[in-house]
């Protein structure tokens, strides 16, 4: 392997020699072809030679197809060059190591991806709304750029790009850029992105997508059969926009629009710049799972602008988002409802600490870096670092705490920041203003060892209290099952009322549940798969298993099927019909879902 410095920064997760020779600007030109599952195309790459004698750059690459590379000293006039693909590494992919004669400033790259880049899913139309165009999407986040593009796929990188995507006739291309007007019947599409992003920020979408417009700076992308349903549930994002300026400064991306993905989307959003890519199973018609726009829009600060310099530091993305987001909540929708999303978050965080394999998966920042991101991918960076920045919010007061994190944002703007550059700044804006308040083993409690801190600040909600005591006098006897009141809860309560529920209930106490609230084809995705993961969990799996493999083969969004796919794997037998479900239906999921599902149903 050969690591990335840049500056003193080591990307374990890049071959990219970027301390050497760094990207400035991406310039995309791409064919979509269905047929055959591929990109092709070119990618020309300007470079900044920061060691004028350096003879090569070296690219991240995954399963693409490399057919020639070519430099040029003024990106007009080009001549053939040599490149070299290195051995394959099953995390990283190959290095593609690019000659640069002197005074090259730009290589192209023609090539072409392959119909299993892992950040690509290429849908058949039966898996669209419609059921009559395919749909294609990227998701680049953390290391699959470099499964389309061939390009430095590290985030201490940053660059603008432009792109031209032909398409097929009636399919519109989007991506996280500035777009070009209106349908153009040749299928021809152009987009820039003027602000220097990281790599794991390019996306791109072509389907049969139209757009609403919201408010004056929002709107969203969907499929005609999904547009009016997500333009009512999203209604409110202009108002987020402006209560997040407010809070954190100004946006600096122009437009924020949103596009919805078909149900196999892996995530449940993704913060490409402008345009958020969110999964359909929030859009339930009562608009209570908008803190997830919330959070992808809070992003714009915290990822996006001033964004993690490695994946080690992935924290300071995720905590500082998740922090944001309750703050917007709070502010959008009053503290009750700010602190019930506290609440589930971090019983969340101590589920996944309880699943957490190793004690460096527990910390902030680890003792050594991971092999793949996507497998040590858990809440953890999200709500422990969000209860971090509680703590320092508690300790040093909400006013000074909003200057701090507002100063960090403007003074690491458009920069990649590693968690020692926040520590260091955090030290010298925060602490020393309060000399003795919070001391350095305070802070390295937090971010380095595996448990978290005693004196965690914790929220607490009434109305979830509430359903605490309906659950548990309803297990006890004490009351019937349509006492508890679960015809009004909204999906938090719901969720709630899972995280809590025991694994010693009866089989006639989950068939009394389903019969009073229908939960079994439940429509609300978080409500169904919570239910489904309850039956496997109580040994119910036949009563549930038609309508689960139906919603297992539907949804790809792997926060919503993983606990599924686990609690099944709990036995053999389990394991077994995880792996005969998975058979039937595992071609439908992302790449990186089928990855991640295989990883949790394999036999041991
Ligand atoms: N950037 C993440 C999604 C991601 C993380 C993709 C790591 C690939 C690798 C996004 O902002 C996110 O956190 N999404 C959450 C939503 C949330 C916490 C409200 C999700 O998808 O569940
Ligand atoms: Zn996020």
């Amino acid at each position: 392997m050969n690591p990335v410095l840049a500056g003193d920064v080591v990307d374990t997760h890049s071959f990219a020699n970027s301390s050497e020779v760094r990207t400035t600007h991406v310039a995309l030109d791409l064919a979509v072809d269905f047929a055959k599952k591929e990109l092709s195309g070119h990618v020309d790459l300007t470079l900044e030679r920061l060691k004028p004698d350096a003879d090569r750059v070296v690219l991240d690459t995954r399963a693409l197809e490399i057919l020639g590379a070519d430099a040029s000293a003024d990106g007009k006039t080009w001549a053939k060059t040599s490149f070299a693909l290195g051995a394959l590494d099953p995390v990283l992919g190959r290095p593609l190591t690019v000659s640069l004669p002197a005074g090259a400033t730009h290589v192209r790259v023609r090539y072409h991806s392959r119909p299993e880049a892992s950040g690509l899913q290429w849908l058949k139309p039966a898996q669209t709304a419609g059921k009559k165009l395919p749909f294609l999407f990227s998701q680049s986040q953390a290391i699959h750029a470099r499964s389309w593009i061939p390009l430095q796929d590290s985030p201490a990188v940053r660059a603008t790009y432009d792109a031209h995507i032909r398409t097929p006739k009636g399919l519109r291309a989007v991506m996280s850029a500035e777009m070009s007007e209106g349908l153009d019947a040749t299928g021809r599409w152009a987009f820039t992105m003027p602000q220097p992003i990281p790599s794991y920020l390019i996306a791109l979408a072509v389907g049969d997508i139209g757009f609403q417009a919201m408010g004056p700076r929002t709107g969203v992308y969907a499929e005609a059969a999904t547009l009016k349903a997500a333009a009512y549930e999203f209604a409110e994002t202009e108002k987020t926009l402006e209560v997040c300026e407010k809070l954190f400064g100004p946006y600096r991306w122009g437009r924020y629009d949103l596009l919805v993905l078909p149900p196999s989307f892996p995530y449940g959003g993704m913060e490409n710049p402008r345009l958020t890519f969110v999964t359909p199973t929030v859009i339930t018609g009562d608009r209570r799972l908008v803190s997830l726009i919330a959070h992808e829009l809070a992003h714009s600060w915290s990822g996006n602008l001033v964004t993690n310099a490695t994946w080690e530091d992935f924290w300071l993305n995720e905590g500082f988002t998740e922090y944001l987001t309750y703050r917007l909540t709070e502010a959008q929708f009053g503290k009750a409802r700010g602190d019930m999303e506290r609440v589930i978050g971090t019983a969340a965080l101590k589920t996944d600490i309880g699943l957490a394999k190793s004690d460096d998966d527990k910390k902030l920042t680890r003792s050594t870096p991971a092999a793949d991101p996507d497998e040590v991918f858990s809440s953890i960076p999200y709500e422990r670092g969000a209860l971090f920045l509680v703590y320092l919010e508690t300790k040093f007061g909400r006013d000074a705490f909003d200057a701090f994190l507002r100063g960090w944002f403007d003074d690491h703007a458009f920069q990649s920041a590693t968690s020692r550059q926040f520590l260091a700044y955090l030290d010298a804006k925060l602490l020393k203003t309060k000399p003795g308040l919070v001391s350095p083993a305070e802070i390295s409690a937090w971010v380095s060892n595996p448990d978290l801190p005693a004196d965690a600040v914790y929220a607490s909600s009434d109305a979830l209290a509430k359903v605490d005591a309906a659950r548990d006098a309803w297990l006890a006897g004490k009351t019937a099952v349509t006492a508890m009141g679960g015809a009004e809860w909204t999906v938090q309560e719901w969720e709630h009322f899972f995280e809590g529920f025991p694994k010693t209930a009866s089989a006639a106490q989950l068939q009394a549940l389903d019969a009073a609230f229908k939960l079994t084809g439940s429509g609300n995705a978080i409500i169904a798969s919570h239910w489904y993961k309850l039956a496997v969990d109580a040994g119910q799996t036949a009563a549930v298993l038609p309508a689960m493999t139906e919603y297992l083969s539907r949804v790809g969004r792997m926060k919503l099927i993983g606990p599924i796919y686990r609690a099944l794997a709990a036995t053999d037998a389990g394991r077994a019909q995880a792996q005969a479900i998975f058979a039937q239906v595992g071609s439908g999921y992302h790449p990186i879902a089928q990855q991640s599902v295989e990883r949790i149903i394999k036999g041991s």
